[in-house]
């Protein structure tokens, strides 16, 4: 008796389930969706910058690329990264590129392992943070031209 009811509980209990599963799909499926459709945008404007230049001093900014690459810092570095404010795991990078050239910080934002490997500025942060920098998935050459010029403008120009 007592068995039974416990039964008819469980599959009444089963549909709010079911229609709870079902909606966290439905909105998994839409941000997924919006994602990607933001990712391809991202992708196809800044397909419009491959080739630029690295920067020079006297290269003014460009505030359209600065402003893609304010959004590959947000998606793949601020992670780790801090602009301004405390610290995160890796070094703050207000300043960064008055104090590194263009070709530095590009090699070492396009390949961080071999940068640790072989330049010894790289490897000495590495011995002071302990962690290996890496970007997940990797970054294009022209993410990474965005980038730098977002932090060029962060840091005035
Ligand atoms: C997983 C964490 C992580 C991510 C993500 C990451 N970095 Fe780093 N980054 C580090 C660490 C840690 C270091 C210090 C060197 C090391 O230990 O590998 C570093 C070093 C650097 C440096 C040199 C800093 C200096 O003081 O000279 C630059 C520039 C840099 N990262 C830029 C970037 C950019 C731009 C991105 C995004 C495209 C990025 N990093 C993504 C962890 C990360």
């Amino acid at each position: 008796m007592s068995t039974s009811s416990t039964a008819g509980g469980g599959s009444r209990s089963a549909l709010p389930v079911t229609l709870l599963v079902a909606a966290c799909l439905v909105a998994l499926a839409a941000w997924w969706i919006v994602r990607a459709g933001e990712r391809r945008a991202l992708d196809e404007a800044l397909a419009t910058y491959a080739g630029t230049p690295l920067p020079s001093a006297d290269t003014p900014i460009d505030p359209a690329l600065a402003d893609l690459g304010a959004t590959v810092f947000d998606a793949r570095c601020a992670g780790c990264h801090a602009l301004r404010g405390d610290e995160k795991l890796a070094p703050n990078l207000a300043g960064i590129t008055l104090a590194r050239d263009p070709a530095w910080l590009r090699a070492m934002i396009l390949r961080p392992d071999s940068m640790t490997r072989d330049d010894p500025v790289a490897r000495a942060l590495l011995q002071t943070y302990g962690v290996q920098m890496q970007v997940a998935g990797g970054i294009d050459e022209t993410a990474t031209r965005a980038v730098m010029e977002f932090l060029r403008r962060a840091d005035g120009g």
